[in-house]
């Protein structure tokens, strides 16, 4: 059976795509393959990732378009373009529930922290880090998630603790939950995911 065609959609550096991209082309996604990527903005560090790895790029601007035009307009893409998975990897918008229904089941998202604590409205980037740090926890991590209606409120598809340590900062915080979880259990959860889509 043919691999699932993988959409990544990004909004800022991209380490999580290049982190997919890697493991795709180490072997390590066999049922999936990642054949376009999304930005919501033109000056997204993700596009020019996904160019030297001459994958399709696509820019909806977040400046120019309004979001209801632009979710019809990836939508549109993703259906021609026959994606069988949306991988939501720093993407900064919170999806309506009308484009989420067009995708059952076939949305993912990485979120820097272990769900069910610190996500939701208003937790993303480094206020997740910063609201950790806060309230004092001794451990944090990452959650991939399917992405239904309930912001970060999807099925947990896996999840991987990372310890807070004396004198962390948000960002010394940031840079060891994506180096220690985001970027290991992102490609094992996508490649999962893409094997049991081949197999329904
Ligand atoms: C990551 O921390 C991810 O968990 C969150 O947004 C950040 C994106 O970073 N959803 P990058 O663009 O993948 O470097």
């Amino acid at each position: 059976m043919k691999k699932i065609r993988i959409a990544v959609l990004c909004s800022g550096g991209g380490t999580n795509l290049q982190a997919l991209l890697n493991a795709g082309e180490a072997g390590l996604i066999p049922d999936g393959e990642i054949v376009l990527v999304v930005a919501d903005s033109p000056s997204a560090h993700a596009l020019v990732r996904a160019e030297r790895q001459g994958v399709k790029r696509a820019v909806f601007d977040k400046k120019k378009l309004p979001r209801a035009e632009r979710e019809e307009k990836i939508a549109a893409l993703l259906k021609e373009e026959g994606i069988g998975l949306v991988v939501l990897a720093g993407f900064m918008t919170v999806l309506s529930a009308s484009f989420v229904r067009k995708f059952p089941g076939r949305i993912v998202n990485i979120h820097p922290a272990l769900i069910p604590s610190f996500c939701g409205m208003g937790m993303y980037g480094l206020h997740v880090h910063e609201a950790v740090l806060a309230r004092g926890v001794k451990v944090t991590g990452a959650t991939v998630h399917y992405v239904t209606e309930e912001c970060d409120g999807g099925p947990i598809i896996a999840q991987r603790a990372v310890e807070v340590r004396e004198g962390d900062t948000p960002e010394t915080l940031q840079k060891r939950v994506m180096r220690e979880a985001e970027w290991v259990i992102f490609p094992e959860a996508v490649e999962q995911v893409c094997k049991k889509l081949k197999g329904d």
